[in-house]
């Protein structure tokens, strides 16, 4: 019998931010064939009225999914995934792997037992997230931190425009609350642009906490769904598409590079 084929996986997210979560999928499928897609026309996410963002969410995957029929896809987006993972769970037969704030680990881990949750404004202020914490957080307090800016800077750093400290100190410095003699000892990167600065975000850092990158949780679940497809050889060089149709800049492209792309 002929070797199954490697299984299609695509990767969604409103930008560039979904490659944190790709490297660390491909890290533990490196057969799979990877379909990286940017709805970069519809960026960003963070900003966009909820019933006009899931019916573009709808209408952009179901579009992948008639040209790439994908085995499984990761909303690599937590904007997304609080918002539209049931309704696309509902509509479409592939399974998805989801994107949302790792409150949960953050809580069990946090010695301090004070968090903070940093994300796109629409993800700290979603039910999703707010029932995350009712359920996982009792605990613990926690600060909601929407950032309106950080996913374009996470955007700019890539495309070789990068943000200045101060401008990325102002965006984080609401996470490090020091009440009650208890300080922030762990900040959730409840957006997936955000590990892509997290030297940055190291250096303006008022003391030093954890910060929580879900991806490697997600490759792991990525994995686990997958285990009936028996891993082969290391896969083709992946494929990216922007929903706008643009070419990458050449500084954009020496990012893109270090992907793999
Ligand atoms: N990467 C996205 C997230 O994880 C959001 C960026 C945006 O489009 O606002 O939330």
């Amino acid at each position: 019998m002929p070797p199954a084929p490697p299984p299609t996986i695509l990767v969604f997210d409103s930008g560039l931010g979904g490659l944190t979560v790709f490297r660390e999928t491909q890290k533990a499928r490196p057969d799979a064939r990877y379909v990286y897609l940017a709805d970069d026309a519809g960026f960003p996410y963070g900003t966009m009225p909820e019933e006009a963002l899931i019916t573009r969410i709808l209408h952009v995957i179901g579009k992948a999914i008639d040209t790439h029929a994908p085995d499984l896809i990761v909303v690599a987006c937590n904007t997304a995934s609080t918002l539209a993972l049931k309704e696309l769970r509902a509509r479409y037969k592939v399974p998805f792997v989801g994107t949302v704030p790792a409150i949960k680990p953050a809580c069990a881990q946090s010695q301090t037992k004070r968090i903070a949750v940093l994300g796109t404004q629409a993800t700290v202020s979603r039910e999703y997230t707010r029932a995350l914490i009712r359920e996982f957080a009792a605990d613990c307090a926690v600060a909601l931190v929407g950032s309106p800016r950080l996913a374009a800077y996470a955007e700019a750093e890539l495309a070789g425009v990068p943000a200045t400290d101060a401008e990325i100190a102002a965006e984080i410095l609401p996470c490090f609350l020091d009440e009650e003699r208890r300080r922030t000892d762990t900040v959730v990167l409840a957006c997936t642009h955000y590990p892509l600065l997290l030297d940055r975000f190291r250096r303006v850092a008022p003391w030093s906490v954890e910060w929580l990158d879900p991806a490697p949780a997600i490759a792991r679940r990525v994995a686990d769904l997958l285990h009936d497809r028996p891993a082969g050889a290391p896969g083709g060089k992946p494929e990216i598409v922007f929903t706008s149709g643009r070419a990458p800049s050449p500084a954009l492209a020496h990012s893109l590079a270090k992907f793999g792309f």
